[in-house]
């Protein structure tokens, strides 16, 4: 009995396989969309969850969604189930963009087209098109903003600074990186800005998991070596807000000098708090529903064959090919702005902030 239901299992999966993208569908008839997100650890992904759930369901899709907690074997499983049980298309939002080769064989050769969600998928020729926002300018946003801040340009200074970079599997977390580092790089140059670890290359700086805990250690580990002695900080530089958290722990515990310009991406609810309360300086705003609705365009458009939007065919080389891609706008959001921003535009409530 048991042999039976995996030869029958079997059979299933190979019939799905050799359909394929274009009549494989959920029980009512609906074509089914996978979608793969890699934890609910941190608030941005179960909002993009979320999203995309709600609008891939008003526009008559039946969806999959699952998150992966942060395991890139459960996300390869779990597309692999996206696979076999029958889904048209695939957006991931991968944990690590080059570990997801085995369940993007299996799509490809389903004929399943896939969509990198956020994160760029590496090294495969799988991937058809990535939705994103534009990475290298959240960078640029930061480190504008550092510079404004200071007025980098007139004062005298010099200013001290730190760095706090992403994860080094996440293909984003270079851009980031090297999008504020194209701005502040000249003032490290001349002087005006003084990294007192001397820590200042990406790989010195990064943080593997985005983890607010690796990034508290770190941090921790800057202030008691190098600020101890009453040295200020002026500026730390966070690529997102699960980072700036661990730093503004590591500050609350270690640091008593005057309070420094720190940055985030992403505005998640307890970092827009430290915003309002003058514990973070700024976060790059990136909102999930403008990105969910692009990618529930971008599916449409693949399933009736139709032109796909992209906006970017040169930027995101992922080692294979040159992913063609939709970049969508970041913009900066700080205590003077939230509520025009956050509130006004229905992301957040006011309560949600209190
Ligand atoms: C996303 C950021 C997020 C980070 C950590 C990046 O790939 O673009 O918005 O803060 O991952 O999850």
């Amino acid at each position: 009995m048991k042999k039976l239901l995996s030869v029958l299992l079997s059979v299933a999966v190979i019939a799905t396989l050799l359909t394929g993208c274009g009549g494989a569908g959920g029980a009512s008839g609906a074509k089914k969309v996978g979608v793969s997100m890699p934890t609910k650890d941190l608030q941005r992904w179960n909002q993009d969850g979320a999203n995309m759930e709600k609008e891939l369901k008003a526009a008559g899709y039946e969806v999959d969604l699952q998150f992966a907690n942060n395991d890139v074997q459960q996300q390869v499983s779990q597309i692999e189930n996206m696979i076999s049980s029958g889904c048209s298309v695939l957006v991931i939002a991968a944990i690590e963009g080059s570990s997801l080769g085995e369940a993007l064989d299996m799509a490809k050769k389903a004929n399943i087209p896939v969509i990198a969600y956020d994160r760029l998928i590496m090294n495969s020729d799988a991937v058809s098109y990535y939705a994103t926002f534009d990475n290298f300018k959240v960078g640029v946003v930061q480190g504008e903003y550092v510079v404004k801040s200071l007025d980098l340009d007139n004062a005298a200074g010099p200013f001290n600074i730190e760095f706090t970079a992403g994860d080094p599997g996440d293909n984003n977390a270079g851009f980031f990186f090297n999008g504020a580092m194209s701005v502040v790089q000249k003032y490290i140059d001349d002087g005006k800005l003084n990294v007192v670890s001397g820590q200042k290359t990406f790989e010195e700086v990064a943080t593997p998991t985005w983890g607010t805990d690796v990034a508290q250690s770190r941090a921790e580990n800057i202030l008691s070596s190098f600020y101890a002695d009453g040295t200020e900080l002026d500026v730390w530089l966070c690529s997102n807000d699960s980072t700036a958290l661990g730093v503004t722990n590591a500050l609350a515990a270690n640091y008593t000098g005057k309070y420094p310009i720190i940055t985030g991406q992403d505005c998640d609810i307890e970092n827009t708090k430290n915003m309002i309360a003058g514990k973070q300086s700024m976060s790059v705003f990136k909102d999930t529903r403008t990105l969910a609705s692009q990618v529930v365009k971008m599916v449409g458009q693949i399933l009736s064959n139709q032109t796909v939007d992209v906006n970017d065919t040169t930027t995101y080389d992922n080692g294979v090919k040159v992913v063609p891609s939709f970049l969508c706008e970041p913009v900066f959001a700080d205590a003077n702005n939230y509520k025009q921003i956050l509130i006004d535009s229905g992301y957040y409530t006011e309560d949600q902030l209190k």
